[in-house]
């Protein structure tokens, strides 16, 4: 009696089940354009105004199964791409978060399940497009407010199941430097020792700069890995302490540094990364903003010939309007008992200042050749000019670069959270030959709303449990 309706249930949960899995697997292909690299000859968007619905559902159609198809045969080998392109995935603040003691079952369901969610984006797009360098813009974890042993876990999670990287070697580190009860426990004592305490008066090599690398780990990587600060990783510069720097600077790496790219050929080209948290105070440490500029002011001496990519987290000042986040700072009140000694300190920051802003991007984009910024922080999204007046030496901010002069995009990549649709962000690079330049252009390849990647993993073991019961009884 009760067959019939399992029967029903079964085939009812199967069906949507597929819709749902063959929609998460190969969602890149209804975006075929914003999902793939831009490439030399690529097809122009046609004009589907004059379409009919029906003209328009077969149009699409056609074109998603035609992506679908060319991912198969490229898996199989059967299509190339073009390598002398310069390829980069940018992540935008996946800001991935943590449990306490009192988080309730379904809150930590949550948060288990958007580690697999963002797992899925990133596995889609590295089997897609095989980008040569991977870019997390900042703000890996949702809170600077967190301890030593919560910023390992939430990195081990991050590197194993967002980016399905071996999260041995952390381990490793752990044992090297825990507590008492076996957690990790950041050395920042050692750190703080090592810091140079006079910056000004003798040079000292930080080591900022390397060469033409394009894996930390050729053995294991076939792409590079880009970890940006934010400030929700070390804090803004009124709460960095030596803690929260040593323990990225440990599991995270370098937040400054330099790579260029066969230098002194006419298709040079560098990635910068900067620790823009630092920059600007008044802050609690002074010497990690003093590093950063000697950071820019090493990268200036360079006189480096070609292109830049700069990767930093905090945009540069824009005026409301262009941008969903306007201009804001704020600092800690003079009275404030919970931790008196941050009073008066820079709490938060939307943007970079106007002042800031000006010296850094003469510092970077000093050669006046093309380049590209990514940011992140506002999680919306936003793609932004910097341009140059030739007279006065002046940056301003447009939505329409002012072509006449020399300017730099910057494009503000949109989240890869849930509530912003699961995004990822194509930056390719491609020089031209006949102009001796490096153009740089951008899409964001959209997902969707948490819900439906949940909907399809809860319908998938729906159906499985149907089938099996049917199966069974
Ligand atoms: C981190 O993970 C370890 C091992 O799973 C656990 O014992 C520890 O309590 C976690 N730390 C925090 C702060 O939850
Ligand atoms: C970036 O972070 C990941 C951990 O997710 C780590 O495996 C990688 O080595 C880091 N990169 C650098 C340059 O340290």
């Amino acid at each position: 009696m009760l067959r019939q309706p399992l029967k029903i249930l079964a085939t009812a949960c199967t069906i949507l089940a597929l819709i749902f899995n063959v929609y998460i697997f190969t969602y890149p292909s209804l975006f075929p354009f914003q999902c793939s690299w831009r490439c030399k000859g690529s097809q122009v968007r046609a004009d589907l105004q004059d379409f009919s619905l029906a003209e328009k559902t077969l149009y699409y159609a056609k074109q998603y199964g035609l992506d679908v198809l060319s991912q198969w045969k490229r898996q199989k080998g059967e299509e190339a791409l073009d390598s002398r392109d310069i390829h980069m995935l940018a992540l935008g603040d996946p800001q991935i978060k943590g449990n306490w003691q009192n988080t309730p079952l379904i809150k930590r369901l949550d948060t288990f399940g958007n580690d697999y969610y963002l797992g899925h984006i990133f596995s889609m797009m590295r089997t897609r497009l095989n980008p040569q360098f991977v870019a997390v813009m900042g703000d890996l974890f949702s809170s600077q407010w967190i301890g030593d042993s919560e910023f390992f876990n939430r990195t081990a999670r991050l590197t194993s199941r967002v980016l399905k990287r071996n999260p041995a070697w952390l381990y490793d580190i752990r044992n090297g430097s825990k507590d008492m009860n076996g957690q990790y426990q950041v050395d920042w004592v050692s750190f703080a020792d090592d810091l140079p305490e006079h910056m000004s008066k003798t040079p000292i090599d930080f080591q900022f700069g390397y060469e033409n690398v394009y894996a930390w780990n050729p053995v294991e990587d076939d792409y590079l890995l880009i970890n940006i600060t934010g400030n929700h990783d070390v804090g803004y510069s009124g709460d960095a302490t030596f803690q929260h720097m040593a323990r990225f600077q440990e599991l995270f790496g370098k937040d400054n540094y330099w790579i260029e790219y066969d230098a002194d050929t006419e298709h040079a080209w560098r990635i910068v990364v900067l620790n823009s948290l630092l920059l600007e105070g008044p802050a609690l440490q002074d010497e990690f903003l003093d590093i950063t500029w000697e950071f820019l002011y090493q990268l200036f001496e360079r006189r480096f010939n070609g292109s830049t990519v700069l990767l930093t987290h905090v945009p540069f000042y824009k005026e409301e309007g262009i941008c969903v986040d306007g201009p804001y700072f704020s600092y800690y009140p003079e009275d404030y008992p919970r931790e008196p000694y941050k009073a008066n300190l820079l709490r938060s920051q939307n943007h970079l200042s106007q002042g800031v802003t000006k010296r850094v991007l003469n510092l970077i984009f000093d050669n006046e050749k093309p380049g590209v910024i990514l940011t992140g922080h506002d999680h919306e999204g936003c793609e932004t000019f910097y341009n140059k007046d030739p007279k006065t030496a002046e940056w301003f901010a447009s939505k329409k670069p002012q072509l006449s002069n020399y300017y730099i995009k910057e494009i503000t990549v949109k989240s890869m959270m849930g509530e912003f649709n699961g995004n990822a962000g194509l930056l390719t690079g491609h020089f031209n030959v006949l102009h001796k330049r490096w153009e740089w252009s951008f899409s964001l390849c959209p997902f969707s709303i948490q819900h439906i990647w949940w909907f399809t993993k809860v319908i998938t073991i729906l159906s499985g449990i149907f089938l099996s019961l049917l199966v069974v009884l």
